[in-house]
C-alpha cells in the first residue's frame, strides 16, 4: 500500500511540483513493462551495494544489521529493483518515494514478479517533505536525475540529508551543463515555438520525432554523437523529458560541488562509466600548463575536462558528509570480492590466461574513446587473483601463496605485497574489485 505523507498540504506539490507531477503521470519514467521484468536484472552501477560499501563506507557496511534505503524519485524503479535484488537474503529495507502513483506502480508490480515485495515500502509524494519523524534515517540514499527537476534542488538535497544518517551516503545523478547544450538549444527552439510544458499527446510526439529526423548536419545536436544516438533511440518519456520539460537544470562540475557544499555534502568519486572523462592530468600531464593546472581546486580541474571532452551530459556520483570515505586498501585484514562490472567483461578469466607482463584492458567509452587499464601482472599476481572469492582476506591469500613455492616463485613476502596492492589499487580505482572489512558479511550470493 501506498501511503501518502505529504506534512504541509499545497506547499510542495505547487507550482513546478504540480507541472512534473504531471508529466510523470502521463509518461512514466523511464519506460518499462512489469511483464518483461523477469527477462533481465538492470544494472546500475550508481547501486551496486559491494562498490558502495568500498567507495563510501570504508568497506564497513554490514548487512548482517537491518540497513535504511531510500530511493527518492525513484520513478518506475530500475535502481529499486536493482537494490531489492542485490538485499534478497539480507534483512534490509528499501523506501520508495515518488510523486507520480503511475510510475511508483510500475515499480511495485516489478518488484512483485520477482517476489520482493516485503523489501519495499512505497509512498507517493514529494521527497521535499521527508524527515526524520516521518521517514527516519537512511544508510544510502539514491536519487537519480531528480534533483536537477526541483525548483530549488539546494531544497530537495536538504531534504535528503536531514534524513541521511551521520555516516551514511548517497548517490546522485544530476545533469551536465556543457554535455547538454545542444538539448538547450533544441529546448530553446521548442519553447519559443510555444510548446514547453505541453500535453504529450501523441500528435506532438511524433512531430518532434519528425523534426529530429530533418535537423541539418549544422545543428549543434549532431556535435555530439551520444546525445543523438540516445535521441533515436529515445522512448516517448525519455524524449519528452529531454526536449519539454518544464523544470530542468544542469550543473558543471563546479556548481556541482557548490549545490553539495549547501548541505555540507562532498562529492566522493564520479562512477565508473565517465570517471576517464574528469581527469585534467591525462589531458594537460605533458603541457607546460600542467604544473599551474594540477594546483588548482579538484573540482575546476575536473570541469576544465568536462569543457574538454563536453559530453558529460550527467554526473553521477556518490556524495557523503565526508570528503573521503574509501576503504584504505593497504589493510591487509580486508577482504577482496570481483565486482559485478569485472563479471561482466570477464576479468578474472582475462587476467588468469594472460601470460604477457602487464595486463591490459580495453573499454571503449564512446565516440571511438577508447581507456587501458593496466596491471602488472607476474604469476604471483595471478595466483593472488585466482584466490579472489570474496571470503579470503589479503592476508589469507598471501598466506596460501607463501606455503606454495610453485606459486610464491621466489617472492618474498615484502617483495609480494606492494605488488599485490598495487593490482589492487589498480583493479579497484576501475571498479573492477571491491574491498570490504571482515566484520562484514558478503555481499554475494
Ligand atoms: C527522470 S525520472 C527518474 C526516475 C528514476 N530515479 C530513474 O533514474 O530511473 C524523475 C522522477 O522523479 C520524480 N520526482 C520529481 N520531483 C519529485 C519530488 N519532488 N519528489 C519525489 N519525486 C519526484 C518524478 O515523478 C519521476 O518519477
Amino acid at each position: 500500500m501506498a501511503t501518502d505523507f505529504k506534512q504541509s498540504p499545497g506547499a510542495s506539490t505547487a507550482g513546478v511540483t504540480a507541472t512534473v507531477k504531471k508529466q510523470y503521470e502521463l509518461l512514466p519514467y523511464p519506460h518499462r513493462d512489469p511483464e518483461r521484468e523477469l527477462e533481465n536484472l538492470r544494472y546500475s552501477n550508481l547501486d551496486e551495494i559491494a562498490g558502495i560499501n568500498h567507495k563510501c563506507f570504508r568497506g564497513r557496511l554490514d548487512l548482517s544489521k537491518p540497513a535504511r534505503i531510500l530511493v527518492a524519485g525513484g520513478g518506475t524503479g530500475d535502481s529499486t529493483v536493482f537494490l531489492a535484488e542485490q538485499l534478497r537474503d539480507f534483512p534490509a529495507e528499501i523506501l520508495h518515494v515518488d510523486l507520480s502513483e503511475r510510475s511508483m506502480d510500475i515499480a511495485r508490480r516489478r518488484i512483485e514478479k520477482r517476489g520482493l515485495e516485503g523489501k519495499v515500502e512505497w509512498r507517493q509524494g514529494s521527497l521535499l517533505d521527508l524527515t526524520p519523524s516521518n521517514a527516519g534515517y537512511f544508510d544510502y540514499i539514491n536519487c537519480s536525475g531528480v534533483l536537477h527537476h526541483l525548483e530549488d534542488p539546494a531544497a530537495g538535497l536538504a531534504a535528503l540529508n536531514s534524513v541521511l544518517k551521520p555516516d551514511g551516503a548517497m548517490g546522485l545523478m544530476v545533469y551536465g551543463k556543457y554535455g547538454r547544450t545542444a538539448i538547450y538549444q533544441l529546448q530553446r527552439l521548442l519553447e519559443l515555438a510555444g510548446l514547453k510544458g505541453a500535453e504529450p499527446s501523441k500528435e506532438l510526439l511524433q512531430e518532434l520525432r519528425r523534426l529530429l529526423d530533418k535537423l541539418p548536419a549544422t545543428n549543434w545536436q549532431h556535435h555530439g554523437q551520444k546525445l543523438m544516438a540516445f535521441m533515436e533511440n529515445a522512448d516517448d518519456s525519455e524524449l519528452y523529458d529531454l526536449l519539454l520539460h518544464t523544470c530542468d537544470r544542469a550543473y558543471s562540475v563546479t556548481e556541482l560541488v557548490d549545490l553539495l557544499a549547501t548541505s555540507k555534502l562532498h562529492l566522493l568519486e564520479f562512477t565508473s562509466e565517465s570517471r576517464f572523462f574528469y581527469q585534467a592530468e591525462q589531458i594537460f600531464r605533458d603541457s607546460p600548463w600542467w604544473p599551474e593546472i594540477s594546483q588548482k581546486p579538484l573540482a575546476e580541474q575536473q570541469e576544465m575536462a568536462e569543457l574538454y571532452w563536453g559530453c558529460q551530459i550527467k554526473h553521477a556520483f556518490w556524495a557523503a558528509r565526508e570528503p573521503d570515505r574509501r576503504v584504505n586498501p593497504t589493510q591487509l585484514n580486508l577482504i577482496p570480492g570481483w565486482s559485478e562490472l569485472s563479471r561482466m567483461v570477464n576479468v578474472r578469466e582475462s587476467i588468469l590466461t594472460n601470460r604477457a607482463s602487464v595486463w591490459s584492458l580495453d573499454f571503449q567509452l564512446r565516440a571511438g574513446i577508447q581507456m587501458t587499464i593496466n596491471v602488472e601482472s607476474p604469476p604471483v599476481v595471478r595466483a593472488f587473483c585466482e584466490m579472489i572469492n570474496d571470503e579470503l582476506s589479503i592476508a589469507d591469500i598471501v598466506n596460501r601463496i607463501k606455503q606454495n613455492p610453485a606459486l610464491s616463485e621466489g617472492y618474498s613476502e615484502i617483495d609480494m605485497i606492494p605488488l599485490l596492492l598495487q593490482a589492487i589499487r589498480n583493479l579497484s580505482d576501475h571498479d573492477l574489485l571491491f574491498l570490504r572489512h571482515p566484520d562484514t558479511v558478503s555481499i554475494r550470493r
